[in-house]
C-alpha cells in the first residue's frame, strides 16, 4: 500500500513516515521545506533503512500534485502540510488561509481527479475552542476558535465533512491531536523549531542546553491544582502510531473523528519538573502573566480511538521528556549541523 505524506519532512510527518515504513507501507513525501529540512528525511531513511520517495514542492502546486498521482498509485493521503504558529497566524491571517485552506482544496481536487478518496487529516484540539467540558470527547462542540490557525483547522474539518456529504465514496479521518511532544528514541529525528520556540517543551529543552536563560511560565492563577495551565501531552511516537491505526481501522467510507491524546493532563510546573528529572538538573523558571488566548485546561477523552482503532498511547510524561532531552542534547542545533 502506498501512502502520500504531505509535510512529511516535518516534526510529526517524519515520525509517521518511520512508523509507516516499519510496518511495510510505501511512503511518498511532498514538502516545500518552509518549516523543515531535507536532512530530516535522510534521518528517516537512516532509521528504517528504507528509501523515501520525495518531491520538493508545494501542495498548492496542482501540476506537481498531478505528477505525483500520475507517477504513483496512491492509496491514502496523510495530510500534515500546513503552517501552525498561532501568533504568526494572527499577524498574517491570509498567509495561513492560503496555505492551509487553499492547499487542502488543491490536494482534494487532485485526489478526486485521480480517484484517490482516502485522507487522514491533521486536526487539533484547538477546534474545541474554550472546552465545553473536560475531558473533551469527540461530540463536544467545535468552533469558537480564537486565532486564524485554529480557525483554519476548524474550516478544514467542515470542508472535508461537506465533501463526504456530497460524495459518499470518501473516507476521511479527522485526527484531533492534543499536545505532541518528545522525539524518536533513536535521537535522530525530533522537533526543530525555527527561532525562539513558542511551545512549552521545546522552550524548556533550550533552557536545559543553556541556549535560553529560564522558562517563562504563563500564569499561575488558573483554576488548576497548581494554578498553571494543564495540557494533554502526547508522545510523538504514539501520535505517529495513531496514524497507522487510523489507516488500518477506517475500513469503509465515512467521516471518522478521533482525539489523539493520553487522557491525562499535566500542568506547566509538572512538565518542568519532569524535564528536571530527565536532564538531571533543576531548570530555572519565572512566573509571568497569562498568555492571551490560552485556556486553563485541555485534555482528551481518548476512549473512542481505543475502542474503534485499538490505539492507545503507551508513553508517559517521563518518556516524553527523556526522549526530547536525548534529541536536544544529541542535536543542539537541530538539523542545522
Ligand atoms: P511542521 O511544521 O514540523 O510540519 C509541517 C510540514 O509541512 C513542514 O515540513 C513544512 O515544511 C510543510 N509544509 C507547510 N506548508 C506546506 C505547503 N504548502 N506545501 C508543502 N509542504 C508544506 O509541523 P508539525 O508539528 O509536524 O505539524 C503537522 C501538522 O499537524 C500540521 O498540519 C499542524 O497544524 C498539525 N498539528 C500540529 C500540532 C503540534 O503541536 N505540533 C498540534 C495539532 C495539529
Ligand atoms: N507555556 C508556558 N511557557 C511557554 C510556552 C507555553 O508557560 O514558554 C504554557 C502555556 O501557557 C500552556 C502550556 O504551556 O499552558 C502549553 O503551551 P504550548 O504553547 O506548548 O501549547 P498550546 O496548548 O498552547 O498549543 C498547542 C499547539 C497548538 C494547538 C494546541 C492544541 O501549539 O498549535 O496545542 O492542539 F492548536
Amino acid at each position: 500500500m502506498k501512502i502520500l505524506v504531505t509535510g512529511g519532512a516535518g516534526y510529526i510527518g517524519t515520525h509517521t513516515c518511520v512508523e509507516l515504513q516499519q510496518k511495510g507501507y510505501e511512503v511518498v513525501v511532498i514538502d516545500n521545506f518552509s518549516n523543515s529540512s531535507p536532512k530530516a528525511l535522510q534521518r528517516v531513511q537512516q532509521i528504517t533503512g528504507k528509501h523515501v520517495e520525495f518531491y520538493e514542492g508545494d501542495v498548492r502546486d496542482s501540476k506537481l500534485l498531478d505528477k505525483i498521482f500520475t507517477d504513483h498509485k496512491i492509496d491514502w493521503v496523510i495530510h500534515f502540510a500546513g503552517l501552525k504558529a498561532v501568533g504568526e497566524s494572527c499577524a498574517k491571517p491570509l498567509l495561513y488561509y492560503d496555505n492551509n485552506l487553499y492547499g487542502t482544496i488543491v490536494l482534494l481536487e487532485t485526489m478526486q481527479k485521480h480517484g484517490c478518496k482516502k485522507m487522514v487529516f491533521s486536526s487539533s484540539a484547538t477546534v474545541y475552542g474554550d472546552p465545553e467540558k473536560l475531558p473533551l470527547d469527540e461530540t463536544c462542540r467545535t468552533g469558537g476558535t480564537t486565532n486564524p490557525y485554529g480557525s483554519s483547522k476548524y474550516f478544514q474539518e467542515i470542508m472535508l465533512t461537506d465533501l463526504y456529504k456530497a460524495d459518499k465514496e470518501w473516507t476521511i479521518v479527522l485526527l484531533r491531536y492534543f499536545n505532541p511532544v518528545g522525539a524518536h528514541p533513536s535521537g535522530l529525528i525530533g522537533e526543530d523549531p525555527q527561532g525562539i520556540p513558542n511551545n512549552l517543551t521545546p522552550y524548556i529543552a533550550k533552557v536545559a542546553i543553556g541556549e535560553l536563560e529560564k522558562v517563562h511560565v504563563y500564569g499561575n492563577d488558573y483554576p488548576t491544582p497548581d494554578g498553571t495551565g494543564v495540557r494533554d501531552y502526547i508522545h510523538v511516537v504514539d501520535l505517529a502510531k495513531g496514524h497507522v491505526a487510523a489507516i488500518e481501522g477506517a475500513k469503509t467510507p465515512e467521516v471518522y473523528v478521533y482525539n489523539l491524546g493520553t487522557g491525562v493532563g499535566y500542568s506547566v510546573l509538572q512538565v518542568i519538573h519532569a524535564f528536571d528529572k530527565a536532564c538531571g538538573k533543576q531548570l530555572p523558571y519565572v512566573i509571568e502573566g497569562r498568555r492571551p488566548g490560552d485556556v486553563a485546561s485541555s485534555y482528551a477523552d481518548a476512549s473512542k480511538a481505543a475502542k474503534e482503532l485499538g490505539w492507545k498511547a503507551q508513553y508517559g510524561i517521563d518518556e516524553m521528556c527523556s526522549s526530547l532531552w536525548n534529541w536536544q542534547s544529541k542535536n543542539p542545533k537541530g538539523y542545522k549541523e
